[in-house]
């Protein structure tokens, strides 16, 4: 049976236009876009009049049931989604952790977990250790299973990070594949000792896991791997940017033309350390997550940086423990697993954040939060567009109603929120995810297992410019060779 939805008279927004026009879908695809659509028979109605109509939001980073330091986030796939839908987002790209090594089996388990789906995802994959058989499976992932981006890790150190030479022949594997290397950017071997200092000084709080990593050792590693991509000559994406100390380094490489895209996540935007590391324990463990909460002032540098183009989209990094989990760092903060809540707020304060306070335009709202996620790993316009021919992801967005956030309210699973109580104007009134309405007058209707594995392709578009640049490289390593040659 066909299932036929009209969107009247909103103003539809993407990246580069608004208008003001009606949405047409039918089984899942928007039909048409376009001023006064005349309404169909058995169609479902929704009034949009002096609202936005916008592409659901695309949360780029996030870990749902995830196994990480001893535990597993408390969000699965169907109560993170479920999160994701009552805030707006309606696709989201989660990090796939191999099983025992292995890329394959890591695909497969997460194959399982998201069989719950509620709404549209897409894998990165996480690179945990490095070895041949990695390197091998690393193609595998890209050639038949739909992944294009492999994150590597140069911070956990005795766990997940690497060390240089390794990341190099990781950032040559990518760039071999047409896939996007990712970079986790602190310095582990630092953060380390930082954390040795702490512990021998006697703070053992949250506030010791802040003070063991500052924005120093991210600038550092961001800097180092920036010049290891460049060495490589492959793009690079760094996740969680939170420091003005690495959006800097961005900054300059991107301005003498490198291919370096830049992530900040919400937690980074809108929160400061100032008042953070409250006494009560739980109170300031459920902010630890890594790279950690910055000092006042890189907030509003990380949101001027976006507003700029220097920074290109904002995600989540969705990686929520309980209390009870958090409570496993009560004598040790390195024992606290790291994460914080973002998939249901994200939507909502980036609006506040970058809209309401009038640092960027609602276009440029749209293209942060969902259409440069999409193109940059490159299944745009299918997501991220509202456009005849796209998967029927959409929002009904009132500029004039309000939000307020609380665990109390959340849909999340977690029993805390780091943005409780904040209150902000703009609310995601209507969601809309493969044709279906799931989320109207705060009322969420979810159906597990109707969401699909979107399959993301090599990246072909970024990698345009890099061949030329290779061939010329090589070209340039001919004379020297000749200078040194044998005279016998
Ligand atoms: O604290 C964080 N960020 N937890 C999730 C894992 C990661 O490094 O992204
Ligand atoms: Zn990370
Ligand atoms: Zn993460």
């Amino acid at each position: 049976s066909s299932s036929k939805l009209l969107i009247k008279g909103g103003t539809v927004v993407n990246a580069h236009h608004q208008q003001i026009a009606d949405v047409y879908v039918e089984d899942g695809i928007i039909v048409a876009v376009q001023p006064n659509i005349k309404v169909p028979d058995d169609v479902t109605l929704l009034d949009a009049t002096g609202k936005y109509v916008m592409p659901g939001g695309i949360d780029p980073h996030t870990h749902l049931a995830m196994e990480f330091m001893g535990t597993e986030t408390i969000d699965d796939y169907f109560s993170g989604q479920a999160a994701a839908l009552a805030g707006g987002t309606t696709m989201h790209i989660d990090f796939v952790i191999p099983v025992n090594g292995s890329l394959v089996a890591g695909f497969e388990a997460y194959e399982k977990k998201a069989k719950k789906s509620c709404m549209d995802y897409g894998f990165h994959m996480a690179i945990t250790k490095w070895d041949e058989s990695v390197s091998r499976e690393m193609e595998i992932m890209v050639k038949e299973k739909g992944i294009n981006s492999f994150k590597f890790f140069m911070a956990y150190k005795g766990s997940l990070m690497i060390n240089d030479e390794l990341l190099l022949q990781g950032f040559e594997r990518c760039k071999s594949l047409g896939a996007l290397a990712m970079v986790h950017a602190e310095n582990g071997d630092a953060v380390f000792e930082g954390q040795k200092r702490m512990i021998e000084l006697g703070i053992t709080g949250p506030e010791g896991h802040a003070l063991s990593r500052p924005a120093v050792l991210e600038g550092e590693a961001t800097a180092r791997a920036i010049r290891l991509a460049k060495f490589v000559n492959t793009p690079l994406y760094v996740v969680h940017v939170m420091s003005i100390d690495a959006m800097e380094e961005i900054a300059k490489a991107r301005k003498s033309g490198q291919k370096v895209i830049g992530e900040p996540v919400v937690s980074g935007l809108v929160l400061n350390d100032s008042g953070l590391w409250d006494p009560e324990f739980i109170t300031a463990a459920k902010y630890v997550m890594s790279p950690p909460i910055r000092e006042a002032g890189h907030d509003k540098a990380l949101q001027a940086a976006l507003s700029t183009g220097v920074l290109q989209l904002v995600g989540t990094d969705h990686c929520v423990f309980n209390s009870t989990q958090k409570a496993f760092g009560i004598d040790d903060f390195r024992k606290i697993p790291n994460g914080v809540n973002g998939i249901e707020e994200r939507m909502h304060l980036v609006w506040d954040t970058m809209v309401e306070s009038g640092q960027i335009s609602v276009t440029d709202y749209v293209r942060i939060t969902s259409t440069e996620c999409a193109r940059i790993f490159n299944i745009y316009p299918r997501k991220g567009a509202i456009l005849a021919g796209s998967d029927a992801d959409i929002i009904i967005f009132n500029p004039n109603s309000s939000f307020e956030i609380s665990a109390s309210s959340h849909h999340s699973r977690t029993d805390t929120n780091i943005y409780e109580g904040r209150k902000g104007k703009g609310k995601v009134e209507v969601t809309i995810v493969g044709g279906r309405v799931v989320w109207k007058d705060d009322e969420l209707k979810v159906v597990p297992g109707c969401g699909k594995y979107i399959e993301m392709p090599p990246l072909s578009y970024l990698f345009n410019g890099i061949d030329k640049a290779d061939a010329k490289y090589r070209s340039s390593l001919k004379a020297p060779v000749k200078r040194f040659k044998s005279t016998s």
